[in-house]
């Protein structure tokens, strides 16, 4: 029991330390036990709510701004890489989507979160070139690594 409590302790820790340093000024932080659950979904949001942006200007929903996707992009790869703290083992409480295989093929998992990192450095690169039709190609790369990911280690949405 007392292990049990030792370790909720410890996921409650790196829950409050860890999103804290990154998130600062992009979301709101969020306290409580429960907070690591709260804050890999606001950044998994903040992430959403860029790729769709960036997304209605490849439909030409939005007027294309290379400039703006390149900073966009730079945003997703800075953060990302806090995502594979942001899931401590077992860390499937709360009204959560995560799949416990996440922790079974946790290397697997890390990996989709690196490559995601790199397509979105990539893409930052791409679009500061100002070439539309590459950004629009390594835009679909990056959103891959996004849909890869969930497909394996999110909770279907339809149901
Ligand atoms: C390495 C795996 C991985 C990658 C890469 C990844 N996600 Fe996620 N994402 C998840 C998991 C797991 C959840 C469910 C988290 C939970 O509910 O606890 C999730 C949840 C979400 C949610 C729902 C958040 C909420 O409020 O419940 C959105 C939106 C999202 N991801 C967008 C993205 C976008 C956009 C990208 C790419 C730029 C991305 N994700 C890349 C694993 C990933």
């Amino acid at each position: 029991m007392t292990k049990i409590k030792n370790l909720t302790a410890l996921l409650t820790m790196s829950a409050l330390l860890l999103p804290g340093l990154f998130l600062i000024g992009e979301v709101s932080a969020h306290g409580g036990a429960a907070g690591v659950v709260k804050e890999r979904m606001e950044l998994m949001k903040s992430m959403g709510d860029r790729m769709k942006q960036m997304g209605d200007m490849m439909k030409g929903k939005l007027p294309f701004d290379a400039a703006s996707i390149a900073v966009s992009a730079g945003k997703i790869e800075k953060s990302a890489p806090e995502i594979v703290h942001l899931f401590p083992e077992g860390s499937t409480y709360n009204p959560s989507e995560a799949l416990p295989r996440i922790w079974e093929e946790r290397e697997r998992f890390d990996a989709l979160a690196e490559q995601m990192v790199r397509e979105a450095g990539k893409l930052s690169d791409v679009a500061a070139g100002g070439d539309q039709r590459s950004t629009m190609v390594q835009f679909a790369r990056l959103g891959k690594t996004c849909s890869s990911c969930h497909t394996d280690f999110r909770k279907k949405q339809e149901n």
